[in-house]
């Protein structure tokens, strides 16, 4: 019955009954695909498999998907990596830290590439993806927020990065985009002492667009879907590009690129066909 519902709207649930193993729900309705982490009564504690499963979200997303929202279900967006990780133990089915290790230097750096992937492809010019940001954000929980392009946040967010104070560096393609957003100097001071962003700073900051009363994030979420979708799908996508490549280039490169991609709207929207 839902699976017929998904289709009407053109979604589908193909995806969605192999996600909820790993603890992830997934929806696709039209042009908005919706991932949810789904382990509320573990805080929505992520593990290889749940990056595993996100790498398998973005690989097989739909082409009419425009919009992508990140949530968590529960009290908290996400609390990062699965403490039993750092166990001898280890998460059932999925090893350790100490068994990755003992995968020698390449098999590792594999292994995080990996991970990694599962949140690259969220940056893709072709979507835009929202994190829906309540209560703890930690860790891995705060790389899957900025991994996304915008982060609209309940009153009751915290922000941490935690890894340096558990030993380690993030490393969830969190680094970059926290320097872009807030500059070289604050996140220096947010990651090299954990402390905890709370949602006035991280509006302050740059850290989130826009922060609600808990109860309205979905709504809040639903309405800027509802903006992005009504610009051109392609000039979107065009502008995404330039966008996200301006920092990278001098201001006369830019305004090149700015012109190719300029002449191949035109051309799409006026060019005489035959
Ligand atoms: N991994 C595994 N289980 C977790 C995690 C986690 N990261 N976070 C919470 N849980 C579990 C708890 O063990 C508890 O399980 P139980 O009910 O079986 O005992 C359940 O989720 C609820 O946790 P509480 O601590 O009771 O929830 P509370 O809302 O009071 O606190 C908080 C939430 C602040 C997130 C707390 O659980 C916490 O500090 N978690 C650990 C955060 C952390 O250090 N993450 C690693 C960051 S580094 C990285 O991601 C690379």
């Amino acid at each position: 019955m839902a699976e017929a519902q998904a289709r009407q709207r053109g979604g589908n649930t193909d995806d969605g009954s192999a996600s909820a193993q790993k603890g992830v729900r997934y929806e696709v309705d039209g042009e908005i695909a919706t991932i949810t982490l789904d382990r509320p009564e573990k805080r929505n504690a992520q593990t290889f498999a749940t990056w595993s499963e996100l790498a398998r979200i973005g690989e097989n997303l739909p082409e009419q998907v425009r919009v992508v929202v990140v949530k968590g279900e529960g009290p908290s967006f996400s609390a990062g990596i699965d403490l039993r990780t750092f166990t001898s133990e280890g998460v059932p089915g999925q090893g350790s830290f100490s068994s990755v290790a003992a995968d020698g230097d390449t098999g590792f750096e594999q292994r995080i590439r990996q991970a990694q992937a599962g949140f690259l492809w969220l940056r893709r010019p072709e979507i835009v993806s929202i994190a829906a940001v309540q209560g703890h954000a930690i860790g891995a929980g705060f790389q899957l927020a900025l991994a996304c392009d915008l982060r609209i946040v309940a009153e009751d967010v915290s922000f941490c990065m935690k890894e340096p104070a558990l030993g380690l560096v993030p490393d969830l393609t969190g680094t970059k985009p926290l320097v872009e957003l807030v500059g070289l100097a604050k996140a220096i001071d947010i990651c090299l002492t954990a402390r905890t962003v709370h949602a006035e700073e991280a509006m302050r900051i740059g850290l989130a667009e826009r922060v609600v009363a808990g109860g309205d994030l979905d709504q809040a979420v639903k309405d800027k879907a509802a903006q992005l979708l009504s610009t051109n799908r392609d000039a979107a996508v065009a502008t995404k590009r330039l966008l996200q490549g301006a920092q990278a280039r001098t201001l006369e490169e830019q305004s090149v690129a700015e012109g190719i991609e300029q002449a191949a709207r035109i051309k799409a929207l006026f060019g005489r066909s035959g």
